[in-house]
């Protein structure tokens, strides 16, 4: 079953103001799989943010669909909007956004008392995630009190827990040391081993050699796609390099 599935996606800013209008997207055609581990690349300014903002319903299209589950994400008003954001969608940013005055674990289990989970599913699936992860014995930590891969793992565990239908991830391992990058991305392995499906937009060729399919966009277009298939990941890496050269995004475009 199809997890995602964006049909002629057209993004243009500045279409209702009246200003100046930029195409951000340009008719967007992908499909995601259940169970898939893709990586949006592109370099700086070809639209990945815009991309991750409309599937995440932050922002709307201004034609095509998106459907999310088979349903049309644009259609939904609140408070639908947000019951729909919350149960189907995980989300995972750059800087953590783990808030300082809570441990690790209030962190995590905050988005299940939203959703009205019980106490026990809570415990147990925080058991169970925190051990497969490997930070059970920092729960009790401070966001300041533990390293940058032990924040970001927490940071998963909270877009996981609630097991949404797609986890979202905005340069996951960006804000990470390569250390602390990698234990992140066997992370994301993991989960997406036990069938996560996992769209995550980075710059990073090393992190996007996790993945099973890379899609590059250049300009708001889909300008080509690959699949990790049986290949190595240095291998797959090599590839994604290559095309990075022809399209150029490669990592010198972080900040
Ligand atoms: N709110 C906005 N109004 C007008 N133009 C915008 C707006 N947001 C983004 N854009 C433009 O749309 C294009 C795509 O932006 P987007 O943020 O999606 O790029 P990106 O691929 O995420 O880049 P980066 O790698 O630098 O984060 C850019 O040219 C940008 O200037
Ligand atoms: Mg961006």
């Amino acid at each position: 079953m199809e997890v995602l599935n964006i049909k002629n996606l057209t993004k243009v800013y500045g279409s209702k103001s009246g200003g100046i209008k930029y195409t951000a997207l340009h008719d967007i055609n992908l499909m995601v799989e259940e169970g898939e581990f893709l990586a949006v690349m592109g370099p700086s300014g070809s639209g990945k943010t815009t991309l991750l903002n409309v599937i995440s319903t932050i922002d709307k299209p201004t034609s095509g669909t998106v459907l999310v589950d088979g349903k049309d994400i644009a259609k939904l008003k609140e408070p639908k909007l947000s019951s729909f954001r919350r149960e189907k969608l995980g989300f995972i940013f750059q800087n953590f956004n783990l808030l300082d005055t809570m441990t690790l674990k209030e962190n995590i289990v905050l988005p299940l008392s939203l959703a009205n989970v019980s106490y026990k599913t809570v415990q147990s699936r925080l058991e169970e995630l925190s051990l497969k992860i490997g930070i059970k014995n920092v729960l009790n930590k401070y966001p300041y009190e533990v390293s940058g891969g032990q924040r970001q793992r927490a940071a998963v565990i909270r877009a996981i827990i609630t097991e949404p239908s797609l986890i979202l991830g905005d340069e996951p391992t960006g804000a990470l040391d390569s250390k602390s990058a990698k234990e992140v991305l066997n992370c994301l392995d993991e989960l997406n081993n036990n069938k996560a499906t996992i769209l995550m937009v980075t710059h990073d060729a090393f992190a996007a050699s996790y993945c099973k399919r890379v899609v590059f966009i250049k300009d708001g277009k889909l300008f080509n796609e690959i699949y990790r298939g049986d290949k190595t990941r240095t291998d797959f890496y090599e590839n994604i390099l290559k095309i990075l050269s022809v399209i150029g995004g490669d990592n010198s475009d972080i900040g």
